[in-house]
């Protein structure tokens, strides 16, 4: 069997890259990406590339060479469905919000959702690939919809998860660790893995194209994750430790990362991880674990959370016991608010905690992020639901320039560990701020020696 067109349900952060890339490297297939969201459809068809909803190094160009060749961004969804041999749901995986496994399980609500659609439309054979991150065994509930709703055409659930990091989306992609698909292992199993296979094997080595059944596959992702944010929980548990012993937490990340068997990368302190995925799919493995009676698991892989939570609020709290014990009216400056550099992405970014404690204290917050708009900014305070509207918009604003941002500020505070930061005329910055000027770099990329020379109070993460 061979794939010609592929359609994918979710053109987010995901949907929109990985389909990219696809199209780029297999001139040959008909990529169709679709969403029920209109406006960022119209956005993934800017004439513009530079326009196109999602900021990703490199992103634009892919879409400027294949869209309108064979990458279609539309909101016809069944007809895309009808036509594709292969369809790749990519839709959101949000932790639920309400009922059974609130606050901890994943809302499969949209998954079901393309499921019954793909089900009701299709009127040929297809290969149904789960991309989005998924509980383990969510394939069967998959098929078991697919089966019972559908027209009688047979389905193949593959499970191909998808490990790109936002701001090195395209690099990812084009030069990923691994593709992973797990399929039935049944003829026509392999028949639909086999498939699969020969689309990365256009720009990806066999060799770093592992199969596996469903199951290993599901879970494999959620797994990676959690030993991702696992290190980070381990080197901020650390960060604490060098604060109180005269240790630098670089430094012991580079003499642990020397040893090959624990290696150097995911070991940068911080004021904690963001991102759409790691919490959420973390309780989602907390959850899982617990539904089947594996309490000790549970807690082991929830202490990861409870850890990333405590480096959030540790931060501010340093802010605010620095700053004399009050920041009341006190303007302090953010650089960054996305969850890490290179991307527009805010969500669970560790900048909106950090804010919502610090208006808490009625301090005065200005955000200063390269990619990330005012609107942006106080949805996201917004969402929290810890105050009015009316009152997070009094307690932030939202500049275009940094040295603006900083101007008569009492504090700076690192969210994002954006490059131009490293690069900014910190003297000029110095003599625009309130007296003394207290730095917290919550990413540790400034140079201390240099910022201290200069007559900043520099705090830094773990040292
Ligand atoms: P996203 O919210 O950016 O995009 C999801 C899109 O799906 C939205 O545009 C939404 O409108 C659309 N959608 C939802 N239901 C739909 C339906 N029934 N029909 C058509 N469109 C529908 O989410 P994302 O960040 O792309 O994540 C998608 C999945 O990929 C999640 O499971 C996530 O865990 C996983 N994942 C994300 C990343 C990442 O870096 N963001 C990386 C790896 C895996
Ligand atoms: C992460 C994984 O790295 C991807 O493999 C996975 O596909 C993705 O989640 C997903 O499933 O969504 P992402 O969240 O985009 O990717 O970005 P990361 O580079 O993993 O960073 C996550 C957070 O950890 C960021 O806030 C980052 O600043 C922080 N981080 C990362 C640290 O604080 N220290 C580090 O050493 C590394």
């Amino acid at each position: 069997m061979k794939v010609t067109k592929i359609c994918c349900i979710g053109a987010g952060y995901v949907g929109g890259p990985t389909m990219a890339v696809i199209a780029q490297k297999c001139p040959h297939i008909q990529v169709t990406v679709v969403d029920l969201n209109e406006q960022r459809i119209k956005d993934w068809n800017d004439p513009n590339t530079d326009n196109i909803p999602i900021y990703e190094p490199g992103l634009s160009d892919v879409v400027a060479e294949a869209r309108g060749r064979n990458l279609f961004f539309s909101t016809d969804v069944e007809k895309a469905i009808d036509e594709a041999e292969a369809i790749f749901i990519s839709v959101n995986t949000p932790t639920k919000t309400y009922g059974k496994g609130k606050g901890m399980a994943a809302d499969l609500k949209y998954i079901e959702l393309c499921a019954r659609q793909i089900a009701k439309v299709a009127k040929s054979n297809k290969i149904v690939v789960e991309k989005s991150t998924l509980p383990v065994r969510t394939a069967e509930a998959i098929k078991s919809i697919l089966d019972n709703t559908g027209n009688g055409v047979q389905f193949q659930i593959l499970s191909n998860p998808e490990f790109l990091a936002e701001g090195t989306a395209v690099t990812d992609l084009l030069n990923p660790d691994r593709i992973l698909i797990g399929g039935d292992t049944t003829p026509e199993g392999y028949t639909a893995i086999n498939a699969l296979v020969d689309v990365y094997a256009n720009w990806v080595s066999k060799d770093k194209i592992l199969t596996t059944n469903v199951w290993s596959s599901e879970l494999s992702k959620l797994t990676a994750n959690a030993f991702l944010a696992q290190r980070i929980s381990s080197i901020n548990a650390m960060s604490e430790l060098c604060e109180k012993t005269g240790a630098d937490v670089s430094e012991v990340a580079r003499a642990i990362g020397m040893d090959s068997r624990i290696g150097s990368k995911f070991l940068k302190a911080s004021v904690g991880f963001g991102g759409s995925c790691f919490q959420k799919d973390i309780l989602n493995l907390v959850y899982i674990a617990k539904s089947y009676g594996l309490n000790e698991v549970a807690d082991y892989w929830e202490q990861v959370i409870i850890m990333n939570d405590y480096q959030k609020r540790r931060f501010s709290n340093k802010i605010v016991q620095t700053l004399y014990n009050t920041v009341a009216d006190k303007k302090i400056t953010f650089l960054g608010w996305a969850f890490k550099k290179d991307t527009n992405d805010t969500r669970e970014s560790a900048a909106i905690y950090v804010a919502d404690d610090l208006i808490n204290e009625q301090a005065k917050i200005s955000v200063y992020d390269p990619k990330v708009l005012k609107n942006k900014i106080l949805s996201d305070l917004d969402y929290l639901d810890t105050r009015k509207s009316s009152e997070n918009a009094d307690a932030v604003l939202s500049f275009e320039n940094p040295y603006e941002a900083c101007e008569g500020a009492h504090a700076i505070a690192i969210l994002t560990e954006w490059d131009e930061f490293t690069k900014y005329d910190w003297q000029k910055i110095y003599d625009s701020m309130q007296k003394p000027a207290f730095i917290f770099d919550g990413r540790n990329i400034l140079n201390a020696k240099e910022l201290k020379s200069i007559g900043f109070i520099y705090n830094s993460i773990g040292s």
